[in-house]
């Protein structure tokens, strides 16, 4: 049986695959999800839009508490320039804490969400019931978002999706808030040789062992 309340933490560097798993992971489980790569995505796309400095702590901060659904949804998030946006701004404290609550605040909500990003099982929500970390190789995740962007219409090479991909990979792993990196309580999924049936599979048996885990500490 599953707990009244659960909360899935799925972290991993770009393009590892974690949104198509924790969409998939959250509808099986009847669960909220939240992709919180699109909020710091929609904040760089305001910045960008509004001819904001990416070094302009207080206006940054003060989009990030103006921030709608509009924006997270609207399709321009996806561009690689807003991606690149997206890690620079991220690195900033005061962004990273004006969207705290709100990620917070959905990852509370009954029957309980699934949350994807890079600091989730470390930060937003330290006490999840499943820690996910996602990961899968350099060429594996470029390819991968490579389709993607090619399949949305977009003209861009291998070569650069890799090269963005790295970039920000380097600047979310070393700066110094909130680095993407694995929580010790987390299990490493990597996708490399697993396709999305294969990683799904995967993740519902470690969420099924962390259920069960918790069921047993309850009765
Ligand atoms: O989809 P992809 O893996 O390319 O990236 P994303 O999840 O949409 O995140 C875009 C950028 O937002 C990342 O490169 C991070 O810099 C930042 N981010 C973050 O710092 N913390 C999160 N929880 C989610 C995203």
């Amino acid at each position: 049986m599953q707990p009244s309340s659960m909360i899935i933490a799925v972290d991993g560097p770009a393009a590892s695959g974690k949104g198509t798993l924790s969409r998939r992971i959250a509808r099986k489980f009847g669960l909220a999800y939240l992709d919180t790569g699109s909020l710091y995505r929609g904040v760089a796309l305001m910045a960008l839009e509004a001819g904001i400095d990416l070094a302009d702590i207080p206006a940054l901060a003060q989009l990030t508490q103006e921030i709608s659904s509009d924006i997270w949804q609207d399709p321009r998030i996806r561009e690689p320039g807003v991606g690149d946006a997206a890690s620079k701004i991220a690195s900033i404290a005061e962004v990273r804490a004006g969207l705290l609550a709100f990620q917070r605040d959905f990852a509370n909500q009954p029957p309980g969400a699934v949350l994807d990003g890079r600091d989730i099982g470390t930060v937003v929500c330290p006490d999840a019931d499943v820690k996910l970390f996602v990961t899968a190789s350099e060429d594996e995740r470029a390819r991968r978002r490579h389709k993607e962007l090619v399949a949305a219409g977009k003209t861009v090479t291998f070569e650069e999706v890799k090269a963005d991909i790295l970039r920000r990979d380097g600047r979310d792993a070393s700066r110094n808030t909130a680095p993407l990196a694995q929580s010790e309580d987390a299990h490493l999924l990597d996708t490399t040789n697993l396709d999305i049936d294969a990683a799904m599979s995967a993740a519902v048996d470690l969420i099924n062992q962390a259920i069960d885990a918790k069921n047993g500490t309850r009765s």
